[in-house]
């Protein structure tokens, strides 16, 4: 049962990981770094480092598979992905990114540039989850020696890793037919109003970037890009000050993703 080999076994392979390493942890996040540099000219006696638990410290590992180099502050690579298909397009930064080619569901579905089509040549990562994290390392080298950069591994990798193993959200927790009901909707509208609405206001349009082929809107992405929006909403955005709901329940925030559809209809609209 995976769900229980993640509440169980975490915190055990943290630490065996050296994943109690809070400084190490806050000073490679960008945004994360900087809002916890408080300083103090000296600290009280009984002062305690902070320590960061399970679901704040999985959702890191979240952030690096999105963008391994904005989530940990580092430089991305300058040349295309020699095994990323030269047919496919994409950036050179984004030929790099475990997304690109695994997906926002971990399964080669849907891509960083928001197609989503199943690639027959990416292999799916949804094993992975529930087994051993001591394997991965090797696992990873294995099968990725054109991943030279990040097989020196390290804190960000050891993230990464451990994110594959424990922290991919369930598709069954995600089923549109699960959240029809009334009570779903008002329990999405009500954490939406109360969490989302500040940042992104009530239509669900406000606080991002203009992207190519996406409209900047909560509404369009529920309907759209699902599985990128559930991904983002669960471990949060690198280098963004964008919250990470690992902390909820997956059908909570299921019901959350079937109330976001609810928001700016496509009637009327000009696709992106
Ligand atoms: C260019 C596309 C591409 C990118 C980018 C990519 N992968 Fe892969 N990945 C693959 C392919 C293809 C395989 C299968 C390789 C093989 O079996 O020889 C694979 C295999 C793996 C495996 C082994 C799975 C298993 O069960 O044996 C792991 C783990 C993995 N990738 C993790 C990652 C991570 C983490 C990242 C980001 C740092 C990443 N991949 C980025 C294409 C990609
Ligand atoms: C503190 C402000 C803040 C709050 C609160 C917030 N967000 Fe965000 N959100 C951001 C920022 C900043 C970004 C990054 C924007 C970008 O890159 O375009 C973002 C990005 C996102 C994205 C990713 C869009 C993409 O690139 O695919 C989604 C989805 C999202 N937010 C949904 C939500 C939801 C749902 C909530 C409520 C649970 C929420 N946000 C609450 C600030 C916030």
């Amino acid at each position: 049962m995976p769900g229980l080999h993640k509440h169980l076994a975490i915190s055990a392979i943290r630490a065996a990981l050296g994943l109690t390493l809070v400084a190490g942890i806050a000073s490679f996040m960008n945004p994360l770094a900087s809002a916890t540099q408080v300083t103090h000219d000296a600290p009280p006696p009984n002062a305690r480092e902070h320590e960061f638990g399970d679901a704040f410290v999985v959702s890191l590992g979240g952030k690096l598979y999105d963008n391994y180099w904005a989530g940990s502050g580092s430089a991305p690579p300058v040349t295309r992905n020699p095994a990323f298909p030269s047919d496919l397009q994409v950036s050179d930064t984004d030929s790099w990114r475990c997304v690109s080619c695994h997906g926002w569901d971990y399964d080669g579905a849907e891509k960083a540039d928001g197609s989503d089509q199943q690639q027959q040549q990416f292999v799916s990562l949804r094993h992975l989850q529930g087994t051993d994290p001591f394997n991965m390392l090797e696992l990873f080298t294995r099968a990725h020696p054109d991943q030279k950069a990040l097989a020196s591994g390290g804190l960000p990798l050891d993230l990464l890793l451990l994110f594959l193993t424990v922290g991919q959200y369930d598709p069954a927790n995600f089923k549109p037919e699960k959240t029809l009901s009334k009570k779903s909707l008002s329990r999405g509208r009500d954490i939406f109003e109360g969490v989302c609405m500040s940042c992104h206001d009530p239509n669900g349009k406000s606080g991002f970037q203009a992207r190519p082929g996406m409209r900047g809107s909560l509404g369009w992405q529920a309907r759209h890009q699902p599985r990128r929006m559930i991904h983002k909403i669960i471990n949060g955005v690198p280098g963004e000050s964008m919250l990470a709901l690992r902390f909820m329940d997956e059908p909570a925030i299921a019901d959350l993703v079937a109330y976001l559809k609810t928001l700016d209809p496509d009637a009327g609209q000009v696709d992106p």
